[in-house]
C-alpha cells in the first residue's frame, strides 16, 4: 500500500494554489481541503493566504502554445526526435528533473495530448529535445506532424522521490534506465552533474535495442555500462556494480516491473540508498482532475499521481509490482 505522506509537485510554484484548491481537495492545506485547522506539513509560503490573495481563485493555469519544428529526426523504426522551438521561459522551467509536456498535433482535438518527458532543453534558445516512441494513436498523430506541433506545460512530476534527487550533492549516483526511458534521463543526469556528483550510467537498450541519448551524454563526464536486465548475468552485473560503488541514490528510469528489479537487487545487497523511480502513472490532465493517474493510500485515500510526489518504495508496494 501506499504510504500516507504525500507533497504536491506544484505546491508553492506559479501554479499553485490550482483548481483543487477552489474544490476543497488541494493535497498539502487542511483549510483548502475544507477543513478549520492548519496542520500542513507545508515549510514553504501559505498557500491558503496566496488563495486569500488571488481572491479565493486559482492561479494562472498553464497554457497550450504553439511550438515551431525545428527537426523531426527518425532515429529508429519506432523513436522519433522532435527539436522544438517554444519561448525561452518554458524552455528554462523545462530543464528540471522530471519535466514533461502535452504535445498534439494542431489538426488533432484534446484528447489526442500526450505526455511527454523533456529530454533537454535550452534556455538560451528557447529549443526543447523529445524522444517519442511511436506506439499508438496520439503518438502515430505527433508523426504527422509537420511545421507546428501545440505545448501545454510545463509539468514536473515525471520523477517520484524528486527531493531525493535534488538534494544529493558530492556523492556516487547510480542511474539505471532502459529504452525509450532514457529519455527523461538526460536531464536527471545534467542537474546531478551540475552538483557534483559522480555518475554511473547503467544503459539496457531494451526492446528497441538502440542507445538513442548518446549525442546527449557523449560529451558528459559519466561513466556508462551497458547490460540487459532481462537477463540472469545482467542482473547479476548490476548487483556487483550495486555493491562496489557505494552509491548514496539510485535512480530508475523504466516500467514499473523494471523498477522492481533495481530495488530488489538494492534490498539483496542490504545497503541503504536513497531509491527514486520514474512516474509510469497514465497522465491525461495533469492538473489532478480527470482521474486517470488516481492511486490509493494505504487508508484508502484516492490521490492523483501527476500532482502527488510519494515515496518509490510506497508506490510499487501500492501498485503491487512484481520483478
Ligand atoms: C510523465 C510521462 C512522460 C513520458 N515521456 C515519454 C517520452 O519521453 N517518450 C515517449 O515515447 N513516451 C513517453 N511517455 C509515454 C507516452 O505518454 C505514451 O507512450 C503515450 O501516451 C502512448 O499513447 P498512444 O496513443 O500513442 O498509444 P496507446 O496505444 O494509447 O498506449 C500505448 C501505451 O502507452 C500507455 N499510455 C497511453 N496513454 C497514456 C498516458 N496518457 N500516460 C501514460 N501512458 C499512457 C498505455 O497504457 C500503453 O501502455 C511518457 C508518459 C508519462 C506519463
Ligand atoms: S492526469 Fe488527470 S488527475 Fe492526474
Amino acid at each position: 500500500m501506499l504510504s500516507e505522506r504525500v507533497g504536491c509537485i506544484d505546491a508553492g510554484s506559479e501554479y499553485c494554489p490550482c483548481y483543487l484548491a477552489e474544490t476543497n481537495d488541494c493535497l498539502i492545506c487542511s483549510h483548502l481541503q475544507g477543513k478549520s485547522f492548519c496542520d500542513c506539513n507545508w515549510s514553504g509560503v501559505c498557500i491558503y493566504q496566496n488563495f486569500y490573495w488571488y481572491g479565493n481563485k486559482k492561479s494562472d493555469i498553464r497554457t497550450v502554445v504553439e511550438g515551431r519544428i525545428i527537426e523531426k529526426k527518425k532515429v529508429h523504426e519506432e523513436i522519433v526526435i522532435f527539436k522544438l522551438k517554444c519561448t525561452k521561459t518554458l524552455a528554462r522551467q523545462l530543464k528540471q528533473p522530471g519535466s514533461y509536456v502535452f504535445l498534439r498535433d494542431p489538426e488533432k482535438p484534446y484528447f489526442f495530448s500526450v505526455p511527454m518527458s523533456i529530454m533537454d532543453s535550452d534556455e538560451n534558445t528557447g529549443e526543447i529535445h523529445i524522444a517519442v516512441q511511436i506506439i499508438g494513436p496520439k503518438t502515430k498523430s505527433l508523426l504527422k506532424c509537420k511545421e507546428k506541433i501545440l505545448i501545454k506545460g510545463p509539468y514536473w512530476n515525471g520523477v517520484l522521490g524528486i527531493k531525493n534527487l535534488k538534494t544529493t550533492k558530492k556523492e556516487n549516483v547510480l542511474i539505471a534506465a532502459r529504452g525509450i526511458a532514457l529519455a527523461p534521463s538526460v536531464l536527471a543526469i545534467k542537474y546531478l552533474l551540475k552538483n557534483n556528483n559522480n555518475i554511473t550510467f547503467v544503459i539496457d537498450a531494451g526492446k528497441l535495442g538502440m542507445i538513442f541519448v548518446n549525442d546527449y551524454i557523449k560529451d558528459l563526464p559519466l561513466k556508462t555500462i551497458q547490460l540487459n536486465f532481462k537477463k540472469e548475468e545482467g542482473i547479476k552485473e548490476f548487483s556487483n556494480i550495486l555493491e562496489k560503488g557505494d552509491y548514496s541514490l539510485v535512480y530508475s528510469a523504466g516500467s514499473d516491473r523494471f523498477h522492481k528489479r533495481v530495488e530488489q537487487a538494492i534490498e539483496n545487497i542490504g545497503k541503504n540508498m536513497k531509491f527514486v523511480i520514474s512516474n509510469n502513472s497514465h497522465i491525461c490532465c495533469g492538473e489532478g482532475i480527470c482521474g486517470s493517474c488516481s492511486s490509493k493510500t494505504k487508508n484508502g485515500k484516492v490521490v492523483k499521481m501527476c500532482k502527488c510526489q510519494l515515496d518509490a518504495k510506497a508506490v510499487l508496494e501500492g501498485r503491487k509490482v512484481n520483478g
